[in-house]
Parts: structure tokens; sequence; C-alpha cells
């Protein structure tokens, strides 16, 4: 449990603040893991009383938390909730939020440890950060931490990348900055540290020898919904290629730690991502494109184009999938391939390496034979498959493809924390090891940025694909062009 603490949350109107982060502070007060000094403090422009803005945390804890409505819980979370009116540029504000963190400080016993939630976008962190900055709310004394936690989208590319942290490093050292990538707190990222070097398994085949390529795919069903603000100018590749993605890659494909501390972690990841070569002929490896109207799963879909907000000549891509190579001894010739879409036939996140074929088949009849695979599947059905050959019964030497499955369902008792939980708790904590580190950030432009430069200097529109199918024929092709195929998860 942390100790003493406030937590100020910018953005409280936000999507993300109502759906993810107060239903995850209400699970964290119900599993007993908030200390008992604890301050929820909301700042936003509307004319709120405090218990306004408790009404808003209640509303979204009953809609979107995991765990059940307790009273008791409720009860106590709300003793601790307060609330600033006030815009960005209000020097006043600022100084009634440092009043409302003292009388916190004095009534609820948070310690004058304070945390700063910027669920806001980007662009505003500059004056957030100098007003906290201006009443000393960034200050460091001894035995008291002042920490920011800043979300994605960081930057557009590396030079804004580099401004942005300029911005963030002029208040806060590196150690007290929390960037968020919310997949490094699923359960499921955090086992695939446990499959690879808890086991002996694994570990043999994961390179070159046996590895024929990886394919790591984010599939959402859905479309941008309301977000077009955020997403149109954005896309696939910036939205979630640059973040969870490349993270994920880098999970995948590093060699193990000395500790799971954050600093053993970080030179892992590093050394992996500066190994990444972004693709060489971009219009063989890169493919992007764009959702069109159709039916899908029984219903009418709008296009891309056709959602509120965006503009009839976007090219902005909600497909995006590239080949990366790693150039260092485990994964030389080993293609890894990144796809992220919007409104595919089902939600799926998962991780394949495919096997290299046997070397010698001593059968006829393999017709329903495919690659040898490990599949991390990282959500929706959360687990680890097995994909190989197997003798169909009774038939001579028949040989089809099975799956052997590990669900956590099926091993586990207990639900997984959501990703915020877990995040949430280590930015109280202080423990950075779940959260990407700002070489990391600047790597990842560092491979993506040449793609992006690629696909804005070409006159086309991103190639269309109909609602509810895997993506654009270019897609298939950008595979077919070295005799491989998409999984169809
Ligand atoms: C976010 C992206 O980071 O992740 C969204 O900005 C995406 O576009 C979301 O929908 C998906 O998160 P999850 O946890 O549902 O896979």
């Amino acid at each position: 449990m942390p100790g003493p603490c406030a937590l100020v949350l910018f953005g409280v109107t936000g999507d993300l603040s109502r759906k993810k982060l107060m239903p995850a502070l209400y699970d964290l007060a119900n599993r007993g893991l908030l200390p008992p000094g604890f301050g929820l403090v909301g700042f936003a422009r509307r004319d709120w009383a405090d218990e306004d803005f408790a009404q808003v945390v209640h509303d979204s804890v009953r809609e979107h938390s995991r765990t059940p409505f307790r009273e008791e819980t409720w009860a106590q979370l709300m003793e601790s909730i307060r609330f600033v009116q006030g815009t960005f540029d209000d020097d006043e504000a600022f100084v009634r939020l440092k009043a409302t963190l003292q009388e916190l400080d004095n009534v609820q016993g948070t310690g004058g440890n304070h945390a700063f939630y910027l669920s806001v976008p980007p662009r505003m962190f500059n004056q957030v950060i100098a007003q906290l900055t201006r009443v000393g709310l960034t200050e460091h004394s001894p035995g008291r931490w002042s920490r920011v936690v800043i979300e994605k989208p960081f930057g557009r590319d590396l030079t804004s990348a580099q401004e942005l942290e300029k911005t963030v490093s002029s208040a806060f050292p590196e150690s007290s900055v929390f960037r968020i990538d919310h997949y490094l707190g699923k359960e499921t990222v955090q086992n695939l540290l446990a499959l690879r070097f808890a086991n002996q398994l694994f570990e043999p085949i994961w390179s070159r020898t046996y590895i024929d390529h990886v394919q790591i795919t984010m599939a959402e069903d859905i479309g941008i919904g309301g977000r077009a603000g955020y997403y149109d100018g954005i896309g696939a590749a910036r939205d979630v290629i640059q973040n969870h993605l490349l993270q994920l890659l880098a999970l995948t494909a590093m060699e193990e730690p000395t500790s799971f501390t954050a600093e053993n972690l970080r030179i892992e990841k590093q050394k992996v991502l500066d190994a990444v070569r972004p693709p060489r002929d971009f219009a063989r490896d890169t493919a992007r494109g764009q959702y069109t109207g159709a039916w899908a799963g029984g219903v009418k879909v709008r296009g891309y184009l056709e959602e509120d907000g965006i503009p009839q000549d976007s090219r902005t891509e909600t497909y995006a999938a590239i080949r990366v190579d790693i150039d260092n001894r485990r994964w030389a010739g080993v293609p890894f391939y990144l796809r992220a879409a919007k409104r595919m036939p089902r939600r799926v996140t998962e991780i394949a390496l495919v096997l290299q074929p046997a070397p010698h088949l001593p059968f006829t009849d393999v017709a329903e034979l495919g690659a040898n695979a490990i599949v991390l599947r990282i959500q929706p059905d959360e687990g680890v498959t097995l994909r190989f050959g197997a003798k169909v019964p009774s038939t001579q030497m028949e040989i089809r493809e099975v799956s052997m499955d590990f669900t956590y369902g099926g091993s586990f008792t207990e639900s997984s924390p959501e990703a915020y939980e877990r995040l949430i708790i280590d930015v109280l904590l202080g423990d950075p090891p779940l959260f990407p580190q700002r070489a990391q950030v600047e790597a990842s432009w560092r491979i993506l940025d040449p793609v992006l430069d690629y696909w804005a200097s070409l006159p086309t529109t991103p190639d269309p694909y109909a609602s509810g199918t895997w993506g654009p024929e270019s897609a298939a092709a950008m595979m077919a062009a070295s005799g491989r195929t998409w999984r169809r998860p």
C-alpha cells in the first residue's frame, strides 16, 4: 500500500477519467490498496462544488468499476474528494488548488505528497506545468514527493516529442515523470515476462534458429466513435504502434534483464528498440487503409469519412501495418510484422511467434498442417495458445493442426485487475518499471517517423477496406511479398 498522498486529476470531464481512472481508484479502494491518508482532487472549468464532483465520480464508479459497489468503500472515498474550479490560465485557481492540497494534508493526512495526472491534450501541458511551478507545487522538499503522470500521445513525431519532454523535464526530474502506456499495466503483458523468463520451455526456441517471423496484432472492432478530434490527423500508427505495439515488440524481443527493476528493464528495452531497423522498402513493407461503410456484425456502420467531425478529404489511416527487422544476433532475418486497425471483424490483441517448418516431414497427408506457433493472447480471451500438428484419429497418418490452450479463467480464480489499477498504484508507490522512459519514446519515434514521412509524401489516399474485414488488399500483398500471410485470429 502506498504512503499518504493526494492525486490531482486534470481532465476530469474526459472519457478516460470517467471510464478508466475514477473506476480504477474505486477498485483500488475496494481492494484496500489506497492509504488511509488519501485525497482525490478534480480540477476543471465546471462550476461544481465538492459534492457535484463526488457525484460524477460516483456515477462513473457505478457504471464502470470492475469490483462490486460497496457503500462503506464509497463513503470512505467520498470523504477524500475535493473539487477546484478553474481554467488553466486562471492563476487564482492554482492558488486555490494549492490551498485545497494543504487542507487535505491537514484534514486527511495526505503528507504533502502529490501526484498530478494530466489527462488533458498535450498542448495544455506547458500551461498546467507552468502554473504548478508558479505556485510551488512542483518543488521537491525532503520527505515529500511531487510526481507528474502523462498520457500519450507523446508528441506526433520525434521533434514534437522532444519539445514536450523539454516542458515536462523543466519542472520534474525523470524519476518523477510517469508516462502511461496502459498496455504495460495489462496482466497478460506482464505475463510475457513470466512466460519467457520463468520457464525453460520457450527461451531455447525464442530466436532466429526456430522462429520464422513474429506478428503483433491489435485489432479493434469499433470505429473511432466520438474521438474524431483526437484521432483525425493522428491515425493508427501514431495512436497505437508508436506506443503499445512497439512496447510489446520490446518485451517480446529483448534479452533477459538482470532483475525486474525499472533500470534493468529500461536497459534491455532500450537496447532492442535501438536495434530495430525501420522498413527498407516502404512500398513493399508498409500498408495503410481507411475503413469504408459496410454491414459489420449485423449492423450498418459508417465509413471513416462519414464519421462526425471527419473532413471529406481526410488521409488519416485507420489501418496501419509495418514490417521491421531487428539488427542483432538473436533476431537477424526474422521480420516483425506489426498491424493495428479499427473496424476489424473482431477485437483481438495478440503476439504470434510463427515457427519455421520442420526441416523434413516423413508424411504424405499434411494438407491441414500450418506452421507451429506460440500465440500470446493479450485480450480479450487472455491466455497462451500453442499450435502444432497431431494425428487425426483412426486415419492412417493424416496430420492436422491443433491447439493447446492456457486460459486465465481456467487456471486462476482471481479476475485480472484493470491496467489502470496497477498503473495508478505504481504511481503512488513511485515504482516505475511499467512506465516507458523518455529514451524509449524517442526510439519509437525514430522507428516510425520514416514510415509516416513516406505515407505523407504519397499523392494517394489510404487504401479502402470494408468495415468488418481484415484490412486492405495492400496489407495482404505486403505479406505475400515474402510468401507469408496474416493470421486470422
Ligand atoms: C488507446 C487508443 O491507447 O487504446 C485507442 O488510443 C484504443 O484508440 C485503445 O481504442 C484500446 O485499448 P484497449 O485496452 O481496449 O485495447
